[in-house]
């Protein structure tokens, strides 16, 4: 069956966070991490089924989203985890959060990889526990974990690693044996794996370790997140999970959503996932053909040092040789809205482009930032 990825979909007016905040003006909107794309078919006929049924009551989680999980991470990794080590959630960052309020305890100290989707950082942060940054290196044009600088980061106090595996916004898909330095490194720490990505694989070759079936040890003391709404892009219906085999720090975990203080995940969350896992694989397949083309778009036309961007739809460009102060402003002024490098507590010079959108829109940005390339005080060779 043939997808289409190329038809726009106007998404103005549908309270978009993406596309609301520039409304009305001539900007193109590529910076918060959702796609343009509708989900898989299977996707909106089991919301336009469960939309027909009309009755929208109190929701568990369904046994069978928990047995296609399960089913799923064993066929496409060798991991087997038992259904009852799932605990759904409301999403991923809330799932950050809670996990550093409740894991680690208010003296804990954490280890957090730089540059990091703010909300791996902000998690510990905001719980006002004390954090060191471990920063991300480039090698062979991959961003990796320098192993010396963060065995000199541990301390103590150290209790908790928070893991972004595909990494965001570098692209990295680490390998099993950089995860397995990564688990001796961290010794005795919580590993909190924030692995929503781990289905955006698009380098061909490229495999998915889920850090916790590495080993029967690693996964003792790891907590994963998981949730089909980047890939299957439906992350407005709020479903995620974590997969705790400790059942001690299941239980601390689980406890909030059990007395209701937090939420766990939403009626249509589960029917989209459900539909997915299930039966969007061909979709998801479609999808990776189609963003890899837009990926190797933005290599070709951005002449910036860009690392290899193995999985997401999300390039991490370092716009240093431009010589501009504040890039994410620099490319607003051209009409093209990427997210701002300090977001990932990164330098002004990075920014992150979006590029899960229709193939045309991608082009007109990418002529648009290439004409502020050829404004600026170091133009681009090809720009
Ligand atoms: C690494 C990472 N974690 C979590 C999220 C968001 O998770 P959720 O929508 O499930 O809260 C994103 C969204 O961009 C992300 O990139």
């Amino acid at each position: 069956m043939a997808f289409d990825f190329d038809t726009r979909v106007d998404r103005a007016g549908t309270w978009s966070t993406r596309w609301d905040r520039y409304a009305g003006q001539d900007v193109i909107p590529l910076w918060v991490a959702d796609t343009d794309f509708a989900p898989p078919p299977a996707v909106l006929e089991a919301f336009s089924r469960r939309l027909e049924h009309g009755i929208f009551g109190y929701t568990a989680p369904p046994e069978a989203l928990r047995e296609a999980i399960v089913e799923r991470l064993a066929r496409l990794y060798g991991w087997r985890v038992s259904p009852e080590w799932i605990v759904f959630v409301p999403g991923v960052v809330p799932a950050l959060h809670h996990a550093a309020r409740t894991l680690m305890a208010p003296d804990a100290h954490a280890l957090v990889p730089l540059p990091v989707y703010h909300h791996v950082r902000r998690a510990p942060a905001l719980a006002g526990r004390a954090l060191t940054d471990v920063p991300l290196v480039v090698d062979r044009g991959r961003w990796v974990f320098d192993l010396d600088a963060l065995a000199r980061s541990i301390r103590p106090s150290t209790r908790a690693f928070f893991l972004c595996n595909p990494q965001n916004p570098g692209g990295t898909v680490f390998t099993r044996s950089e995860l397995e330095r990564l688990a001796a490194a961290t010794a005795d720490a919580l590993i909190i794996s924030d692995e929503i990505h781990c289905d955006l694989l698009l380098e061909p070759g490229c495999r998915h370790v889920p850090i916790a079936s590495l080993a029967p040890e690693v996964s003792r003391r790891t907590v994963t997140f998981m949730s089909p709404n980047k890939a299957f892009n439906f992350p407005g219906t709020g479903c995620a999970w974590a997969i705790i085999e400790d059942a001690k720090t299941r239980a601390t975990f689980a406890a909030d959503i059990e007395a209701h203080i937090m939420a766990s995940a939403s009626l249509f969350g589960y029917v989209g996932a459900l539909a997915c896992l299930r039966e969007g694989d061909p979709w998801l397949a479609a999808q990776l053909d189609y963003l890899r083309g837009n990926r190797d778009l933005v290599m070709r036309e951005i002449d910036l040092p860009i690392a290899r961007i193995e999985a997401t739809y999300l390039a991490w460009i370092d716009c240093g040789p431009l010589g501009v102060a504040d890039a994410q402003e620099f490319f607003l002024r051209h009409g093209v809205a990427l997210s701002p490098g300090t977001q990932f507590a990164a330098q002004a010079s990075f920014v992150r482009l979006n590029f899960g959108t229709q193939r045309r829109r991608l082009e007109q940005a990418l002529e648009r930032m290439k004409a502020a390339i050829r404004t600026s005080s170091r133009p681009s060779p090809t720009g």
